[in-house]
């Protein structure tokens, strides 16, 4: 693979982000884009390069594609995932990877079978700080971890709901939990590892308008003994930064949108003071907008899946791990609705 080549399935909103991050790589390229709606695939090839060309299978089937990007709504990655892998090409799939376990487990299956990589975009994971929390808790710094709690006031003017079909209906991958708050799930899956039980309560506040739930609470407990919560909501105007949580026997680590607004250990390390500086009060983390965050951490995981197709290793964020997140999310709508806890499916 000397110039790495992308095709991208699906020219709305995230594909900007895409766009972006392939631009920065030195020599990767778009080479193709498609999408439903034509007109947005040829504005995508007119701002980030390449063709538009008119379905996915023109894509996935392009010799110059090495990586094909899958960003449609939730529900329809696997068939496009499957589509690119039979073509022999590496995948990128957007998050959630798919809204059941059976069909991430035939993408799963048919990356296998093709031998090409398969990396799901969870780019929160390449945060600064969550890597710093994900390295003391590798180290033991934390002792036993005994709290993992995420929480993310957004707001979502009920406009964003109807902007687009796919938004507003719940077995087409909407709702807060599957579709916003499935990234501070999988931090705290990320950091902590697999829930084993949840519950969870689901309530629509000031979205009548649409059948879905725009705030979830969840209780969740770790297969390692920690317990998480999760508050997740579009209603909180203007919406705040999101705050993931971890405190342990012996530390606490708190990150508020890129920040580390707290790192404190019974044993200090070198370190820590620099830790302690890390991320931006003026960095942008959605919680106003669907658009308004960066694309740093899209062009990290982009930039990671080179590398790993390149050394032959698996990408930092493979979809097993996600299908974690995939298990906890469907167990959360479960407990919701039959009013109990639910235990996390394997
Ligand atoms: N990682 C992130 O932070 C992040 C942020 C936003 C969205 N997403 C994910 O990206 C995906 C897309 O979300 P979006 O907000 O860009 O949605 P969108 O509706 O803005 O864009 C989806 C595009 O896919 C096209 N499309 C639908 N079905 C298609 C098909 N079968 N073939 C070709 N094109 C098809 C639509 O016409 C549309 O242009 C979703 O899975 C979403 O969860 C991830």
């Amino acid at each position: 693979m000397g110039q790495p080549g992308f095709g991208i399935i699906g020219c709305g909103l995230v594909s900007d982000f895409h766009g972006k991050g392939i631009g920065e790589l030195d020599g990767a390229r778009v080479v193709c884009a498609t999408d439903m709606n034509a007109e947005r695939a040829a504005a995508f090839a007119a701002k980030y390069g390449g063709e538009a060309l008119a379905t996915s299978e023109a894509v996935c089937s392009h010799p110059e594609v090495d990586i094909v990007s899958v960003l449609t709504p939730n529900a329809h990655h696997a068939e496009h995932v499957i589509r690119a892998a039979e073509h022999g090409k590496h995948v990128i799939v957007e998050k959630p990877p798919e809204m059941t376990l059976g069909k991430t487990d035939r993408m799963l299956a048919a990356c296998r079978a093709a031998n090409v990589r398969l990396a799901v975009s969870l780019q929160v994971r390449f945060r600064t700080a969550i890597r710093v929390m994900k390295a003391a808790v590798e180290a033991g710094r934390f002792g036993r971890l005994l709290a993992a709690d995420a929480y993310m006031k957004w707001h979502r003017p009920t406009a964003y709901y109807l902007s687009d079909a796919w938004r507003s209906r719940r077995e087409e991958g909407a709702g807060v939990t599957i579709q916003h708050a499935f990234h501070y799930l999988d931090l705290l899956l990320h950091l902590a590892g697999p829930v084993t039980d949840v519950q969870a309560w689901m309530t629509n506040l000031i979205h009548p308008e649409v059948e879905l739930e725009d705030t979830c609470t969840a209780r969740l407990a770790f297969a390692r003994g920690a317990e998480g919560f999760l508050r997740a909501s579009t209603a909180m105007y203007p919406g705040t930064d999101i705050r993931i949580e971890l405190n342990g026997e012996n530390g606490t680590a708190v990150m508020v949108g890129e920040r580390v607004v707290q790192w404190q250990f019974r044993e200090e390390q070198p370190e820590d003071e620099e830790i302690r500086r890390i991320g931006s009060e003026a960095a942008q983390t959605a919680a106003t907008g669907a658009a308004a965050f960066g694309h740093a951490e899209h062009a990290r995981l982009i930039a990671d899946m080179l590398d790993a197709i390149r050394e032959g290793r698996d990408p930092y964020v493979t979809v097993e791990s996600g299908r974690q997140t995939l298990a906890t999310a469907l167990a959360m709508y479960e407990s919701a609705d039959r009013g109990c806890p639910v235990k996390v499916a394997d």
